[in-house]
């Protein structure tokens, strides 16, 4: 595929983008569309829609391959080496929760061990936290470093012969550092464990290949990549997801129903109860081809740019503090900070007054906010953060740090 120049241009792809009068700076939070993604799931629904996998009408076979070849496109996309690897969700929420529900549920044993990052979203913890209390096996955290990093030797000391689970993210919705993935692999698979992945802040981001990271499960949603919400994919090795239980019951995930027995369907239609979700897929893959036209080397350097410059800026204001640390090469994508004297929320809603787009709370990472507070001696609740993606420009970086400039003064300071 031809790679097209990344420049400013790209914005005109965006309508929202190219009407509003807005510097939007959330897309760890969700992405805006391009026009290829809109109109993909307008043809489908306009030329297309039946329900895929049942019927034999040509309509219900041109759904059927349409979902279909996005699963392929999500395979590629992500290195995996089967299609029936990729299941397709609602979002990386409930990927994990199949994963924990069905492969969780079935493995884990009274006194099991579940290792979890501290920095990861409530969805990559939560279920591992009801998991652990259903069958009696205990969750152990992964503490990262004050600067956001992980140390391997920690996670070393963590592993035992009791390990059968790490969750882990790719990289944290707060911190934004590209967390070492195959080395955590590697050592968990040497006690026996294996590795669930949480990449929904990867996937639009750096190019990923779940075979050479190690990844058994890799989790991610569809919204935060220029596709729409409500479609997510988890991958899992076939080997796995061979052996594991339904997660979700109902229709079109079985081979046979017999008043007394039930034979379910072969990968992946045995994850995927009920009617899908097509035209979410099908935006699916129209927005991996948008960024397969850009390519990640471009994707990279465009978006590493723009938040080294908002490190740089803030290493020039002793007054705000940056979690993750004050190394521009460190930020990938995301930058959260707080500003000594100034709750959050009202950071930014001062930013919203000026039409920048920015999320404040805890980010669905309370526990990592409440680490990061002890580490710290004191007591850290949220913060705000900003999340740049591939329309975001350098003036738009400037708008947000003017109003930052002035935040403090106009608190009073
Ligand atoms: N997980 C999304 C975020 O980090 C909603 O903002």
């Amino acid at each position: 595929m031809e790679i097209i120049r990344l420049d400013d241009s790209v914005r005109d792809e965006f309508p929202l983008i190219k009407e509003a009068d807005i510097a939007y700076l959330d897309n760890g939070a969700t992405t805006q569309k391009p026009e290829c993604v809109i109109e993909a799931v307008e043809e489908y629904y306009r030329r297309h829609n039946a329900n895929p996998l049942r019927g034999i009408y040509e309509l219900s076979v041109e759904a059927t391959d349409a979902y279909e070849e996005s699963r392929q496109a999500v395979a590629d996309y992500i290195g995996a080496g089967d299609a029936s690897e990729i299941i397709f969700t609602r979002n990386a929420s409930e990927s994990i929760n199949l994963v924990a529900y069905s492969y969780g549920m079935s493995v884990l044993n009274e006194g099991d061990e579940i290792i979890v990052s501290t920095a990861e979203h409530h969805s990559n913890f939560l279920p591992w936290q009801r998991a652990a209390d259903a069958k009696g096996a205990r969750v152990v955290f992964f503490d990262p470093e004050e600067d956001g990093s992980f140390d391997l030797n920690k996670l070393k000391d963590l592993i035992s012969e009791k390990t059968r689970i790490l969750a882990m993210t790719q990289i944290s919705n707060v911190i934004g550092r590209i967390n070492d993935i195959k080395a955590m692999t590697d050592l968990v698979h040497e006690a026996g464990g294996v590795a669930v992945i949480d990449g929904a802040q990867a996937v639009a981001h750096i190019g990923v290949d779940v075979k050479e990271l190690g990844a058994d499960f890799y989790a991610f949603s569809g919204h935060k990549m220029y596709a729409p919400m409500g479609i997510g994919v988890l991958y899992g090795r076939k080997e796995l997801l061979d052996k594991m239980p339904p997660f979700l019951y109902g229709g079109e995930m079985i081979e046979t129903v017999t008043k007394e027995r039930t034979v379910y369907a072969e990968l992946p239609h045995k994850f995927e109860a009920g009617t899908v979700n097509v035209g979410g897929a099908v935006g699916l893959k129209a927005a991996i081809e948008f960024i397969d036209r850009y390519g990640f080397e471009q994707i990279v350097a465009r978006e590493n740019a723009l938040t080294a410059k908002v490190v740089n800026a803030m290493n020039d204001m002793p007054y705000v503090k940056i979690i993750g640390g004050r190394k521009a090469c460190n930020h990938h994508g995301i930058v959260a900070f707080r500003i000594e004297g100034v709750h959050p929320h009202d950071v930014a809603q001062i930013f919203a007054d000026a039409g920048v787009c920015v999320r404040a709370g805890h980010h669905c990472a309370e526990p990592l906010h409440r680490y990061l507070g002890e580490l710290a001696g004191t007591r850290v609740n949220s913060s705000t953060r900003l999340s740049v993606g591939i329309y975001n420009t350098e003036a738009e970086i400037d708008r947000f740090l003017d109003v930052l400039s002035g935040i403090r003064s106009r608190m009073g300071y």
